[in-house]
């Protein structure tokens, strides 16, 4: 009998956003649950489960192998989107890594992102790095959630190809909506106060430490910074 595979809130999330119908290439799939609970959905047509590291690659191809989904989901070793064919994938998954290793793996794979219809990103931190990098290019975000599991936050960003149109002229306000999510900043959901006043906490620390230092000019100017951020974290959670 095949296994059912049950996903925690955050991963359930992310198989949320993905359209039906979809090939999908999960990229740093380690156990490869998103492309497995999604086939045994009925959600995608075809699955790639990538990985850099041989222990999850192998970790991926035992689930693929449990449930017998060898014939359609593909276990392929390999940095980032380079395991992809050209136009090979309709949705791209990312999920579990920081923002900058998000940000970077789609840098590099920009030429297999040709029928790419939607990018489903959760990084662990770092969600700037994302939203940036689906601006700079070409991506509008369309959804953005937030949830907590096991007293940690996570963020899940989808991005499709598109003209942005959420993000303020102004640039301050820009920089704001980068950082704590456009949609996210409008609803300001409980994890969301949870993640920001966390945040402001982890500011007012290194604030304090840096009171103690000799008080140089750079390190006004930082402090001066520091404490911009942090007031803007803590109205935020309010
Ligand atoms: C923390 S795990 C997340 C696993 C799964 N995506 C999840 O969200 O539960 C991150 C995985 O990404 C893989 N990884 C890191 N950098 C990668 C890259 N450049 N290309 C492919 N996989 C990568 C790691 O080997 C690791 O298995």
């Amino acid at each position: 009998m095949q296994e059912r595979i049950m996903l925690d809130k955050r991963l359930k999330q992310v198989v949320d956003y993905i359209p039906k119908g979809s090939i999908l290439a999960d990229i740093g799939s380690d156990h490869a649950y998103v492309p497995c609970y999604a086939v045994q959905q009925g959600l995608i047509a075809r699955g790639i489960a990538g990985e850099v590291n041989v222990g999850p690659m192998e970790a991926a191809q035992a689930q693929v192998d449990l449930i017998g989904a060898r014939d359609v989901i593909d276990v392929r070793l390999g940095d980032g989107l380079a395991v992809l064919k050209k136009d090979e994938a309709t949705c791209i998954s990312i999920c579990g890594m920081g923002g900058s290793l998000i940000r970077s793996i789609l840098e590099s794979g920009k030429d297999k992102l040709g029928a790419v219809e939607r990018l489903v990103l959760q990084p662990n931190v770092d969600g700037q790095y994302v939203r940036e990098w689906l601006l700079e290019n070409g991506y509008r975000l369309v959804e953005e959630s937030i949830v907590k599991e096991n007293d940690k936050v996570y963020e899940i960003l989808v991005g499709e190809k598109g003209e942005e149109d959420v993000y303020s002229a102004d640039e301050n306000e820009r920089n704001w909506q980068l950082l704590f999510g456009p949609f996210l900043l409008q609803s300001r959901p409980e994890p969301f106060k949870l993640k920001w006043s966390r945040e402001a906490a982890k500011l007012d620390y290194v604030l304090g430490q840096m009171a103690e230092g000799v008080q140089s000019e750079a390190l006004v100017r930082k402090q001066t910074e520091f404490k911009r951020y942090r007031d803007k974290m803590r109205e935020v959670s309010q």
